[in-house]
């Protein structure tokens, strides 16, 4: 096996890791990007399956995003916005579907009345807690004590409200059941997007995407980095000492003064560190997990719904499918429509036959735009949780009571050794713009050290 030496090391090829290696580059450091999968990108992965170019990972960008909207800009890679023109649709707990146009969803006056309450309340609550030290708030522990599901039931009794406003958070971000996580854990989420406001409005925080696929932002960084990204090198074993590390992946080790894990936190334990990390890193490890999506794909002849005025936008709690929306690529006359299904309602599907999942999924979009819904020309789940690699989606968050307790040292480094992920974003935070963020603020901690 070669060995080579280089001033750092950078574990995983995601948007993190390449933009840390980017910008260390251009400071005149050398590096070395170990890469375990055969392609760079990680959760960003835009594939052709059956004919259709899809978004298998990440892919929307936001106006808040803006070290992202930096980085499309330097690389000379456009944007275009989500179709949005028509209605949008909601289907209720008895199953009546119903259009609407706006943020707020088509519920009883005195149910629309307790969303806009609780929207509010979460945005003052997300001002006060604030995006970089959460755990730092005076009432961190008790937000963190609390679950989302319970803190909800305590502030109405309008369980249509209750369940709508959950699944901005649970469903739609942490992936997670509401009763997994804290009031904490929310308010962060939140926070990172700029306010609960702007998770509400899809028309924000899904906004843009990417003429040719989000994955050419880590394609393109890792072009310019050469051959010092080296694919299928999962690292195996990292040794460490206050002078420096040596990574061993399968086909090369690299000795270098410095290491960046651009990994998520779930896969931190896959990698064997000599002599081992402190206890506490140890524990706070455990305590961080990731969620499960399954993303659908469903692409038709046209975009049928168009025809009927419906954006495709589409929201139900009660629905297996819990959001959908228009995700045709640009200038493609034919229409794809995303769907989602998140934590425990994917489990439940996922014991059923590939066929019968099928079924259920395209069943449940029929619900918000008819029966045409049934039969797509090509069907594609992207199942993370397969994916050796990532092992969930979209992202990592602490369990109940975690990150009150362990957040304020998620970030800090162990002697070499530094760590690089959206996961541990403020800004940005579970998304491609923290990992960028997250990328950048790495290389230049590393910076600071090596100059000191
Ligand atoms: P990422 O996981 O991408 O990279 C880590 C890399 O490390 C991987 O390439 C992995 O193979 C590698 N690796 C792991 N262990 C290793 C080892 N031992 N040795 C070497 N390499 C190793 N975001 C957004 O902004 N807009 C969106 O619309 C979405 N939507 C979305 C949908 C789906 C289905 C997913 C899965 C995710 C999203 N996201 C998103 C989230 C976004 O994709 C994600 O936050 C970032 O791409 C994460 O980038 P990182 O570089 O932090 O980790």
């Amino acid at each position: 096996m070669s060995a080579i030496e280089r001033d750092v090391v950078i574990i995983g090829a995601g948007a993190s890791g390449l933009t840390a290696a980017t910008k260390l580059r251009a400071a005149g450091l050398s590096v070395a990007v170990l890469e375990a999968r055969d392609r760079v990108g990680g959760r960003l992965w835009t594939n052709h399956i059956d004919g259709a170019m899809l978004e298998l990972g990440g892919q929307w960008v936001s106006p808040d995003q803006t070290a992202l909207l930096a980085t499309l800009e330097e690389l000379g890679l456009d944007t275009y916005s989500r179709y949005r023109e028509g209605d949008s649709v909601y289907v209720n707990a008895e199953g009546v579907r119903t259009r609407f146009t706006g943020d707020i969803f088509p519920v009883a006056e005195s149910t629309a009345a307790e969303m806009e309450r609780l929207i509010t309340l979460l945005d003052e609550l997300v001002e006060q807690v604030g995006v970089t030290e959460p755990w730092a708030h005076a009432r961190a522990k008790e937000y963190d004590r609390i679950s989302w599901s319970a803190w909800l039931a305590e502030q109405t009794d309008d369980v249509e409200a209750r369940d709508n406003i959950a699944l901005f958070i649970a469903a739609a971000m942490l992936t997670k059941p509401s009763h997994s996580f804290s009031l904490l854990q929310a308010l962060l989420m939140a926070a990172s997007a700029g306010s609960f406001t702007h998770l509400v409005e899809a028309d924000f925080i899904l906004d843009k995407r990417v003429v040719g696929g989000l994955q050419q932002v880590p394609i393109k960084l890792a072009e310019a980095l050469g051959d010092d990204v080296h694919l299928s090198s999962p690292v195996r074993r990292l040794e460490w000492s206050e002078g420096g590390v040596s990574a061993e992946a399968d086909s090369v080790t690299v000795n270098a003064r410095y290491a960046i894990v651009a990994v998520p936190p779930n896969l931190y334990s896959r990698i064997d560190f000599q002599p081992p990390l402190p206890r506490l890193s140890h524990q706070m490890h455990q305590h961080m997990s990731l969620g499960l999506v399954i993303k659908v794909h469903a692409v038709y002849e046209t975009p049928f719904w168009r025809e009927d005025g419906l954006s495709a936008t589409a929201f139900s709690p009660y629905e297996l499918v819990h959001e959908a929306y228009d995700n045709t690529n640009h200038e493609d006359p034919r229409g794809t429509l995303v769907g989602f299904v998140s934590d425990e309602r994917a489990d439940e599907v996922f014991k059923l036959s590939a066929e019968e999942r099928r079924e259920r999924i395209l069943t449940s979009l029929s619900h918000y735009y008819g029966e045409q819904a049934l039969s797509p020309v090509v069907y594609y789940e992207s199942d993370w949780g397969s994916e050796e690699w990532t092992r969930g989606a979209y992202a990592a968050s602490f369990d109940l009571g975690g990150l009150s307790r362990y957040g304020a040292m998620q970030s800090t480094p162990v002697g070499p050794i530094f760590w690089s992920t959206s996961d541990l974003a403020a800004e940005g935070y579970q998304h491609v713009d923290g990992a960028i963020r997250k990328g950048a603020d790495t290389a230049e901690a590393i910076i600071a050290r090596h100059q000191a």
